[in-house]
């Protein structure tokens, strides 16, 4: 397995490189999310290629870009077995030479990126698709894999990859659990014992809430604000503090109509100061 550095190198490697090519894009501290990508992308390309690149133009200045977790060397081996061919992990000042603020931006639609998460993370979403380009400009990839877990940044990046006639096909990834069901994130890593028992929680109440909406069989956003009043209620007593909780048409993250195909449940919750994001399809 090759690992590439610089933009120019990699470049080089990839004019080399005669097939196919799926693209996983990483901030590394990888876990089994992560490596169940990695694993599609070898069923559907020739060559894998897995970036690092802890991006910072989608923290906002209270997040935690200064301790996000880094863990290059694990990374590097956890590829190598997953049988990835190159692991590409340029330098901030290669990607941001004039500094992320000074940077052209990619802006994604507001009615897609300015609610549930970027509403609570302004600038988040055009942070991602910004840096996203640049990596895909430098990658060429006929195929990028993204989780499921990030639902919203899938849908953000299926629209702007269509928006900007991007040769690249978008393949979504089911989220992976722990066995108690948590949603597995590098931001677990953050938490003590006793957040660690209570974060399950988030995955139990969306099945709580699931069931509830699918027994209704409503598509009315009215009553199902009245459905998830008490799981919110639930999320607090269980020492959350619940940002969102809600339920969405899953085409396109609006309010769910009578023309809505599949809903979807999204939550964004802190325990303390850290936060975690979770979803669950209803129908
Ligand atoms: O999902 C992530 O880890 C990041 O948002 C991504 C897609 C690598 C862009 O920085």
């Amino acid at each position: 397995m090759l690992v590439i550095e610089t933009i120019e190198d990699f470049r080089r490697w990839r004019q080399e490189e005669k097939g196919t090519l799926a693209l996983v894009p990483t901030m590394g501290a990888l876990h089994e999310g992560h490596l169940s990508l990695v694993r599609i992308a070898k069923t559907i390309a020739d060559k894998v290629v897995l970036y690092i690149f802890v991006n910072p133009m989608q923290f906002g200045p209270k997040e935690d870009f200064g301790t996000y977790p880094r863990t290059p060397e694990k990374d590097i081996e956890a590829c190598q077995k997953e049988g990835v061919d190159a692991i590409f992990m340029p330098k901030m000042s290669e990607i941001y030479p004039e500094g992320k603020d000074n940077s052209t931006k990619v802006v994604p639609p507001a009615f897609l990126a300015d609610i549930l998460e970027g509403h609570f993370r302004p600038g988040f979403f055009t942070g991602v698709a910004t840096v996203l380009v640049k990596f895909f400009s430098i990658v060429q990839p006929d195929a990028v894999i993204f989780g499921e877990k990030d639902y919203q940044q899938l849908l953000i990046v299926r629209r702007f990859i269509q928006d900007l006639n991007l040769p690249i096909t978008v393949y979504g990834a089911p989220t992976v659990r722990e066995p108690d069901g948590l949603a597995v994130a590098s931001r677990n890593a953050y938490l003590s014992k006793e957040q660690r028992a209570i974060a399950p929680r988030i995955h139990q109440l969306l099945q709580e809430a699931a069931a509830k909406l699918q027994k209704a069989q409503s598509k009315n956003q009215d009553e199902m604000e009245q459905l998830l009043k008490p799981i919110r209620q639930k999320f607090k007593e269980a020492n959350f503090e619940l940002q969102y909780l809600e339920s969405r048409d899953a085409d396109n993250l609006q309010p769910v109509s009578p023309q809505t195909k599949k809903i979807i449940l999204l939550v964004a919750a802190k325990l303390d100061s850290i936060r975690l994001i979770d979803n669950l399809f209803v129908s």
